[in-house]
């Protein structure tokens, strides 16, 4: 029996949270692995609409979730959220959620330097979510992180603290920004431990007893393969590796047990923040993208920039990410368009490229260079199966699988869980 991994397979807000909620109604757990609360899913189960950013999706469906040590945790954004929740009637227990002991947390003071640093660099900002994420990579790297395990020896916290105050408090006063107390931030960390600390454990050891028992897991991935630290849109990314890999290293195990890689894509292409995104289209198109497809982010609700499928883009992140099939969504979206555009490379100073290149000035440069399909009349709105979806509408999806040298796996045609066409299930390697 396979597990199942899902990253994005653009620049994030590809869908994943109804293919993943599909996905987790088959799973018996469900693992977050890398990100924090900066990602966003929006889930619709029966009349309730469920906003998560960090909890595993699969807590809707009753499953067990489980927090890696690569996501990094904000606890009280955690507490917050257990509570929104909660009060929609869903039951969140340590019974149901289990937080790595080795997650690293994410303070007040990380929202304040992101903030802080992106008001410095104007302009040149990276559109960062502003809540501590980039900072809070960065002090687990520089080794002095606060993680969920200090929560439980307040001498610790305490000398934790005073280095991590040094460093912050120097790069806050540097910045004008507001500094902060030791008293107070330790006041605060252990009136939270009692709370948090009922879900920590070494979640490890219980994905290893999973495994062994043949249970069925789901990785669920946050953000894309083109916010990747290294693979992605540099310095434009997030702060965490997005790729498959880092669902063995985010959670504890080896890589052996992530099975099969799903990479979500859009139909089409959107982005939010700032960064090269060489098939953006700042014309009515783009309008028109973005007002049918509702394009406004999930965290930030800022709108997104639209344009067509990139699909040199996502033969990259096909490649880099170990993606095995493509989950398509949204390509209701595409209806009634009289021609489509595909990405198949770039043209840069003269040159031909079938990738997009690392450097950030060849990435700004890059030109599209497009193929052109016909579009279709009739709807794929709720299609449940090939034979519902127009010939061209095939054609289309066929099209992107030669270019991006990765099959079609799934493809969505609505927000509604089951307006999916499932061409191989994942969890059936
Ligand atoms: P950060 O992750 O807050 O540091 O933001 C870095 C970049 O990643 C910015 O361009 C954000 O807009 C983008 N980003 C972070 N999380 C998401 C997400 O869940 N979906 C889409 N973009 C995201």
């Amino acid at each position: 029996m396979a597990n199942v991994a899902v990253i994005g397979a653009q620049w994030g807000d590809e869908g994943k949270g109804k293919v993943v909620d599909w996905l987790a109604s088959r799973a018996d757990v469900v693992v977050r692995f890398q990100g924090g609360h900066n990602a966003g899913h929006t889930l619709v189960v029966g009349n309730q609409t469920y906003k998560l950013s960090l909890l595993p999706s699969g807590l809707v469906r009753e499953k067990l979730g489980i927090i890696g040590n690569g996501v990094v945790v904000d606890p009280w954004a955690l507490l917050a959220e257990i509570a929104r929740v909660q009060a929609q009637g869903l039951s969140v227990t340590p019974g149901t959620l289990r937080l790595a002991e080795n997650a690293p947390l994410i303070l007040p003071l990380h929202g304040a330097l992101d903030r802080a640093r992106e008001a410095a660099r104007g302009d040149a900002k990276i559109g960062t979510t502003g809540r501590g994420i980039g900072p809070a990579y960065e002090d687990k790297v520089a080794r002095r992180a606060i993680r969920a395990c200090d929560l439980a020896e307040p001498a610790t916290l305490s000398a934790k603290l005073d280095e991590l105050l040094l460093h912050h408090n120097t790069l806050l006063r540097g910045l004008g920004a507001e500094t902060f107390e030791k008293a107070a931030l330790l006041e605060q960390l252990l009136a939270l431990a009692p709370q948090i600390l009922p879900f920590v454990e070494p979640v490890w050891e219980r994905l290893d007893e999973l495994r062994r028992a043949g249970k069925r897991i789901l990785f669920e991935g946050a953000q894309a393969v083109m916010l990747d630290v290294d693979h992605g849109t540099y310095p434009f990314v997030t702060s965490s590796n997005t790729v498959a890999a880092t669902a063995a290293s985010g959670a504890g195990v080896g890589p052996g047990v992530v099975g099969f890689v799903l990479g979500i894509a859009k139909a089409y292409c959107t982005r939010v923040g700032a960064g090269p995104f060489p098939t953006e289209l700042n014309d009515e198109v783009g309008q028109t993208l973005g007002d049918r497809g509702s394009e406004f982010g999930t965290v930030t609700g800022r709108r997104r920039r639209c344009g067509w499928f990139d699909a040199a883009l996502v033969r990259q992140a096909v490649k880099v990410g170990g993606i095995d099939g493509l989950a398509l969504t949204k390509l209701d979206v595409l209806d009634g368009f009289a021609a489509l555009r595909l990405g198949t490379g770039y043209r840069i100073d003269g040159k031909i490229f079938r990738h997009l290149p690392a450097a950030p000035g060849a990435q700004a440069a890059a030109a599209p260079i497009y193929e052109t399909l016909e579009g279709w009349s009739g709807s794929t709105r709720g299609a449940r199966s090939w034979a519902e979806l127009p010939a061209q509408a095939i054609k289309y999806v066929r099209r992107i699988e030669e270019l991006v040298e990765a099959p079609v796996t799934l493809l969505s045609t609505s927000p509604e869980r089951d307006d999916t066409i499932m061409v191989r299930d994942p969890f059936q390697d």
